[in-house]
């Protein structure tokens, strides 16, 4: 008996597919299908896929000609099933002409033609997509335009900056169609807004899109009240808009799975949070202005947030405040929070710099994130007993902007429901903190 496999994601499944698995088929009498799990496809960088695994499996399933189907989770998994399963033909579409031929050592292989004029990609496309407005053209901006071609229904339709000139270079630049002179105009060529302004210019631009109608993703901190946070949040519900924050760290996949992990208690209950983002900045820099909001607490406190808020709740008793001052801003603070039965603690800073790393320490063992922490793609649980200790490893791709925008999209696809990786409370709290420090309760200047 003549086995043959073939490898594929088969996402939206269309007739190229068929045409592929069929052909296979043709080459021998047992055909094996291996279909990427969504893990393995997020690791090599597809992460836009509409269909999960199981829906994949099923379109090739209902093909009738797939004899034995097998899930692809690995690199190098290929050569191992070879080998387990007796395969003399590895077959694949031409697209991968070339590739594969390092298999050649294992059993025989065959590239067959490729069905013209039809792919999963151009499907993707052709789904209902979410016009995207940005406000802000500066540096995460531009990272964010980028990663946002990586997301599936996610388009920049057009770019808005008070500064004109900023505005136009940004838009040639990316190849944005519109450069809105004003919001309205912005607004009018969207569905959703990327807020990626100064922060002290947050407030005004979501509550104006939240008005018009539009969806919004705000980079942090979304307001600097907790008043603020609670009026944005009720015009969205009202006007069943998505509001969401653009904290990376919450979106990207070792985050997600370290978070369940710790609630399924592998460290037994949580005692201590510490977590440090320190990034030293030129003095000049406009994240150091006090009439501004400047300071290493409006730049960089939501990160630590995240997990403390995530790990411990929002329900903390006290939180004391250690700055060190200059021109009227912190350079770096340290926040000590008391809660019933834990303490939690970070550093901040843009003209200090800390070790930026994140250690989560619980009753039967802890958590070790090195630095930058923030941007997790590897965390170790360890325990007492180091044979125990286990590393974790996962794909952190370019800026990790992605994933945020990933789950942008999709919520406002989803009409909203959706699960938040940043609940209101998380948010509403944010914003409470920051309100404290900038009232000065508790901030002891240094
Ligand atoms: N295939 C094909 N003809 C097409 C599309 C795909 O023969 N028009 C083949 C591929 O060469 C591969 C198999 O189908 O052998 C599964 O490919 P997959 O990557 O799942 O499909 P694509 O439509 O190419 O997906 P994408 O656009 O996401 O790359």
């Amino acid at each position: 008996m003549k086995k043959v496999i073939t490898y594929g994601t088969y996402d939206l499944f269309h007739q190229g597919h068929y045409n592929l698995l069929k052909r296979a088929k043709d080459l021998g009498d047992y055909l094996i299908v291996g279909v990427t799990t969504d893990n393995f496809d997020l690791e090599r960088g597809k992460m836009n896929t509409c269909n999960n695994v199981m829906e994949r499996i099923e379109a090739v399933k209902a093909t009738g000609l797939a004899d034995q189907i097998v899930i692809e989770e690995y690199r190098g998994q290929k050569i191992d099933d070879i080998q387990k399963y007796g395969v003399d033909i590895f077959a694949i579409g031409s697209d991968w002409e070339g590739y594969f031929d390092y298999l050649n050592e294992f059993c025989e292989v065959v590239y067959l033609p490729r069905t013209q004029g039809i792919s999963s990609t151009q499907l993707r496309q052709e789904r209902p997509s979410v016009n995207i407005g940005i406000i802000g053209t500066g540096s995460i901006a531009s990272r964010f335009v980028p990663e946002s071609g990586n997301v599936n229904s996610a388009v920049i339709s057009a770019a808005y900056n008070p500064d004109a000139a900023k505005c136009k270079a940004f838009c040639e630049k990316h190849s944005i169609a519109v450069t809105a002179r004003d919001t309205q105009e912005l607004f009018a060529n969207c569905n959703a807004v990327y807020i990626a302004s100064p922060h002290y210019t947050h407030y005004d631009y979501a509550k104006s899109a939240l008005m018009a109608g539009k969806h919004v993703l705000c980079e942090t901190p979304l307001v600097f009240s907790k008043a603020q946070a609670e009026e944005l949040y009720a015009i969205a519900e009202e006007r069943k808009l998505v509001l969401m924050v653009a904290l990376k760290t919450a979106y990207c996949p070792a985050f997600g799975h370290m978070f369940s992990l710790l609630k399924s208690r592998v460290i037994g209950d949580i005692v201590e949070v510490n977590a440090s983002v320190t990034t030293l900045t030129d003095e000049s820099s406009e994240k150091l202005d006090s009439k501004r909001f400047g300071g290493s607490m409006s730049e960089n406190a939501c990160f630590p947030l995240l997990p403390i808020f995530k790990f411990l709740g929002t329900d903390y008793c006290n939180i004391n405040f250690y700055s060190k001052m200059k021109n009227g801003v912190d350079m770096f603070t340290k926040a000590v929070f008391r809660y019933e039965h834990a303490v939690a603690s970070f550093q901040v800073g843009l003209g200090v710099k800390t070790e930026g790393s994140m250690t989560i320490a619980g009753t039967k063992g802890y958590v070790y994130v090195p630095a930058p922490w923030w941007k997790t793609d590897y965390f170790e649980v360890r325990y007492e007993d180091q044979n125990l200790n286990k590393k974790y490893f996962y794909p952190f791709i370019d800026e990790g902007l992605r994933y945020e925008i990933k789950d942008f999209v999709s919520s406002i696809l989803a009409g909203g429901y959706y699960h938040d990786k940043v609940s209101r409370k998380e948010n509403l709290k944010m914003a409470e903190v920051q309100e404290q420090y900038l009232k000065g309760e508790n901030v002891w200047k240094l």
